[in-house]
């Protein structure tokens, strides 16, 4: 399969490296890291050990292939122009997939592509690239693909295929938007937090003004997440996002990660998505506010 990746960085490395073993993979991302890759290969480090000779360009001009899976992994304030950019690649039959983190994205993708065209995906896996040429698989995780629509189709069923064939553990769904928004009522409640105290994810449960403050911003969410008619309760989000900060106790999220580079974070897409929902008929006062434009 043709699959193109549009903003190699972290997780779309990864992804796109174990694609690359049995498809026919071009990753887009910046220059520093398409060169390294160009000269010696992909290297993936941690949980994944291995080099891939993989072609990679550093301007969507240069792909010269038709995508059958086009998967966007640039940070969400980058997929508006991402998008944009690699419009002229995208035909009737692309199959357009986001792995990005926030509520936004698909919202931001249909402004160019027909939403038949979309399907969710959502990814547990931890990413970090480490330098040019170089991601450290930081976390195994599990990734779900499914239909905006929620039905049950052949084309999720292959993609799934393809991914677990490549050593990417994947299942589909039939409630795409429950998944997407269980990661980011457990994203709300954990990345500003360790952002703004500058703690690894563990801290959270060590201190109890800021577990306290954690659960607090989860249940928030989660009451704005069932006024969507979403099917989630507060102690399923409780117990999640405690689960979580125990697997990822001695990492820095990567909202803390964004701050320390003195880079933009995700936040609009996430704790500003979930309160523009909350404040929209004024039901919710009390959502995070105080956490929302780190
Ligand atoms: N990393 C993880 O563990 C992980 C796990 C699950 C989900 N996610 C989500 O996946 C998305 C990507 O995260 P990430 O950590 O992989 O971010 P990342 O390492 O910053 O990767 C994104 C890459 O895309 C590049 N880029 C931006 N616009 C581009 C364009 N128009 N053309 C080509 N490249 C472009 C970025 O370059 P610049 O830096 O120069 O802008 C960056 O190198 C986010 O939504 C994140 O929340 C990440």
């Amino acid at each position: 399969m043709n699959i193109v990746v549009l903003g190699a960085g972290a997780i779309g490395s990864l992804f796109g490296g174990l694609l690359s073993q049995k498809n026919n993979v071009v990753l887009v991302g910046r220059t520093p890291h398409i060169t390294a890759i160009k000269t010696s290969g992909l290297t993936i480090t941690g949980k994944t050990l291995t080099t891939v000779h993989v072609t990679a360009e550093d301007s969507i001009d240069n792909v010269h292939i038709q995508p059958d899976v086009l998967i966007i992994t640039v940070k969400s304030y980058d997929t508006e122009e991402a998008i944009q950019m690699a419009k002229s690649l995208i035909t009737k039959k692309t199959i357009v997939i986001s792995l990005q983190n926030g509520l936004d994205n698909i919202e931001k993708i249909k402004k160019t592509v027909d939403i038949k065209n979309i399907l969710g995906g959502v990814t547990t896996h931890g990413a970090v690239l480490v330098k040019p040429g170089l991601i450290r698989h930081t976390g195994l995780g599990q990734t779900i693909l499914g239909e905006l629509t929620d039905e049950n189709t052949t084309r999720v069923a292959e993609l799934v295929s393809l991914f677990n064939e490549a050593g990417i553990e994947t299942i589909k769904t039939t409630n795409f938007l429950r998944e997407l928004w269980i990661k980011t009522i457990i994203n709300s409640s954990i990345n500003p937090l360790t952002a703004l105290f500058f703690c690894k994810n563990g801290y959270l449960l060590e201190n109890p003004l800021l577990m306290n403050v954690m659960n607090q911003i989860c249940k928030e969410s989660t009451v704005v997440a069932i006024s969507e008619k979403i099917t989630v309760t507060y102690e399923e989000m409780a117990e999640k996002t405690k689960e979580v900060v125990r697997m990822t106790a001695e990492n820095y999220s990567s909202m803390l990660q964004s701050v320390q580079r003195e880079t933009k974070t995700e936040i609009d897409s996430i704790n500003g998505a979930i309160l523009q929902m909350g404040g929209k008929e004024k039901r919710f006062l009390f959502v995070p506010i105080y956490l929302y434009k780190l």
